[in-house]
């Protein structure tokens, strides 16, 4: 039996190998490719999350890209192009700022659900603690999969971020993501996936 940690490594393996030749229904590359204006560095945050509970509780909130309510109460205020089709934009109010992001690509399948999007730039105050924050442009891909036969769901987040502060910006990403992603999951009363998949899940027990 693989652990959970070769069995999510597998999966990492398989989706960047399926994403980056081209898949039915997506003939758009995922490209987290950012420019940086002077003074503004590259960072990039990286997290993830399992839950008990199967992906359709997921997708069912995260599934359209012009409703954005889940991920920190953000606010959609206008949209173009098609929902959920790559090219389509959305911006609105987050953190007393004004977001502008563009969907890049966009794979939806029974057992995965995965997109990218790039934002524009934006100032704003991460917290009373805080000094203005600004974010010269970002990029960033939410990968949801069905594991543990339906039962439980693997989230996966990469965010590149131009900025000139990037502790600050690790820290402010890496707990909006957080506190994001353990919200979705409470919304529906599901718990943290800690070891291995329930008994239960296991085909090979008779
Ligand atoms: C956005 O999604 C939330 C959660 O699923 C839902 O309650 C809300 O009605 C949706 N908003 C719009 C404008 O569809
Ligand atoms: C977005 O719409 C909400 C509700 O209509 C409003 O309160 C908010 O000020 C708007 N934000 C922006 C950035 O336009
Ligand atoms: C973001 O979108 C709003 C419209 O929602 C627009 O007024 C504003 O100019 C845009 N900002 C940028 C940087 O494109």
């Amino acid at each position: 039996m693989l652990s959970t940690v070769a069995r999510r490594a597998l999966a990492i393996v398989f989706i960047g190998l399926t994403l980056t030749s081209s898949v039915q229904g997506s003939n758009h590359p995922i490209s987290n490719d950012i420019e940086c204006p002077a003074n503004s560095h590259i960072s990039f945050v990286h997290n993830s999350y399992t839950y008990n509970a199967p992906l359709h509780k997921f997708t069912e909130i995260t599934g359209s890209f012009f409703n954005v309510s889940w991920y920190d109460n953000a606010i959609v205020n206008s949209t173009t192009g098609t929902d959920n089709v790559p090219g389509a934009k959305r911006s609105g109010g987050f953190a007393g700022a004004i977001f502008n992001e563009t969907l890049t690509a966009v794979e939806k399948r029974s057992d995965a659900y995965i997109f990218s999007y790039h934002g524009k730039g934006f100032t704003f105050i991460p917290g009373p603690s805080y000094p203005p924050l600004r974010f010269d442009g970002y990029a960033e891909t939410m990968r949801f999969e069905s594991i543990c036969g339906g039962k439980a769901t693997y989230i996966d987040l990469l965010s590149y971020v131009c900025s000139d502060n990037q502790p600050l910006t690790y820290t402010v990403w890496s707990t909006l993501h957080t506190s994001s992603f353990d919200g979705l999951a409470q919304s529906f009363g599901a718990t943290v996936l800690a070891g291995d998949c329930p008994q239960e899940a296991h085909c090979d027990k008779n």
